[in-house]
């Protein structure tokens, strides 16, 4: 049996060691101690305001958290098993520093709505962290499209050649993509910056407190509404790793690309050295392998996301234990995505792309083929027929070993009499991209607006 606990009053015994063992979190909640030190400095400052602590108590707590602060950076602070959590390490070692009136510190508070108030200031956090790091992804997209902007290569549906577009609009994409996980993440953030503090252990509490105010010391937006739903619900969790999720899918899809194009079947891209790996037997490879393991990374932040979602789904209310296996899951996620995303970007900033590669790519797939349907049904023909005898044109270019392209005009002629000598200039790739200039299309002058776009909005996104 361990020793008594802080809670242990109406108890005779102690805990079974193993059961000890089995419900600590101070293993990995530590990570929560700034949050914890400024929620309870915050609480204390509070509980002085309201006449609850004298304003000499309340600086006597504050300076002696600052000190369990400074011990716990410096390494010098001995986190207790037996003292189960973050939050009662830290208010024991309070104790011992300031005396007695370290025991008023959790007045009108419970470590359910302590604990919800560290964690909401630790996902806080994250979200601006993943956020900074999506927005210079998009930054890093942004440079790239920029610098390609008259590399064409093979659009594909299917992963099979479909029509010409520019290597920049591939890469605004993205671009678009890690943007929208920006605000999806900016989002959430407003309803994560909400104060449960002072809803005490489900009812609210007696004492004349003050949670706005609270709130506002942390940095937070408003305080909650309801105690119960204050300390029972984990939303506020389970909505950034949905939007780590989506953004590690995004960043998954981007990986394959880079994987596929990597491939010297199409040598698109020449990956960066400190970017990739060799083999151990085959002297030859360079493989993709970071891009590989980012596209494995992302099961895991799903993993965490179905995690959080199971343990709240049965919850009767109000906190249940069940809820510190919260924790564990978020910070997977977080370290997960966080890696992924600054990895991204110093591999996109890194990557070669070979131009030549493309093209030649270009012609093997008759990507210019609905500019020759189209170009038959401006001589008239429905686009059925022009679809058809297109096919044709595409059938004896195969069977000749060419583009559409290099089809004499007698060829053509032979299957279409509309077909005239101005069908090169409509066959040529660049010619296909510069006339999809419709809003969000491949041409030159809508990637230019994107990019403009995109950059007016970095400069507002932090
Ligand atoms: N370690 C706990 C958690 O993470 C803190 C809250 C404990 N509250 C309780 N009533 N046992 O959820």
């Amino acid at each position: 049996m361990t020793q008594k606990k802080m809670w242990g009053g109406r108890f005779s015994e102690g805990t079974a060691a193993l059961v000890e063992e089995y419900t600590e979190s101070i293993s990995y909640d530590r990570a929560l101690y700034r949050q914890d030190i400024k929620g309870s400095q915050a609480h204390a400052r509070m509980l002085a305001r309201q006449g609850v602590l004298s304003a000499e108590e309340a600086d006597i707590l504050c300076r002696g958290l600052d000190q369990v602060r400074t011990e716990i950076e410096a390494g010098e602070f001995v986190w207790k098993r037996g003292l189960e959590d973050v939050h009662m390490n830290i208010e024991s070692r309070l104790t011992e520093i300031v005396g007695e009136v370290g025991k008023k510190l959790h007045t009108g508070r419970s470590r359910n709505d302590q604990v919800a108030l560290d964690f909401r200031l630790y996902v806080a956090e994250a979200l601006d962290n993943w956020q900074r790091l999506a927005a210079n992804l998009v930054r890093v997209l942004a440079d790239k499209a920029e610098a390609q902007r008259e590399v064409i290569l093979p659009g594909c549906t299917h992963l099979q050649p479909a029509q010409p577009v520019s290597l920049a609009q591939h890469l605004l994409a993205y671009a678009w993509m890690f943007k929208r996980d920006f605000e999806r993440m900016a989002d959430a953030g407003r309803r994560v910056r909400v104060s449960p503090l002072g809803a005490a252990a489900l009812a609210g509490t007696t004492y004349p407190l003050d949670p706005a105010s609270v709130a506002s010391e942390v940095g937070f937006d408003s305080a909650f509404a309801n105690s119960m739903d204050a300390v029972s619900d984990r939303d506020f969790a389970v909505e950034p790793v949905f939007c780590a999720s989506l953004c590690m899918a995004h960043l998954s899809r981007l990986c394959e690309d880079i994987i596929i194009w990597s491939n010297p079947a199409f040598g698109f891209v020449k990956l960066p050295d400190a970017y990739s790996t060799g083999s151990s037997i085959m002297p030859q490879k360079k493989n993709p392998d970071v891009a590989e393991l980012m596209r494995g990374k992302s099961g895991r932040v799903y993993g965490a996301l179905t995690s959080l979602l199971t343990t709240i789904k049965g919850l009767p209310m109000t906190y249940n234990r069940d809820l510190q296996e919260d924790k564990q899951p978020f910070f997977d996620a977080d370290r997960t995505l966080s890696a992924s995303l600054e990895v991204m970007g110093g591999m996109m900033e890194a990557l070669g792309f070979n131009a030549v590669n493309m093209r030649r790519m270009l012609k093997l797939g008759f990507v210019n083929a609905t500019e020759l349907a189209d170009y038959l049904v401006g001589k008239g023909l429905p686009f059925r027929e022009a679809h058809h005898v297109t096919g044709a044109a595409v059938a004896l270019a195969e069977q000749r070993g060419l583009g559409l392209e290099d089809l004499e005009l007698p060829e053509f002629q032979a299957i279409s009499p509309l077909i005239g000598p101005d069908v090169y200039e409509v066959l040529a790739f660049e010619a296909a991209v510069a006339r999809r200039e419709a809003p969000g299309g491949t041409g030159p002058h809508s990637v230019q607006t994107q990019l403009a776009a995109l950059r007016g909005w970095l400069s507002t996104a932090r």
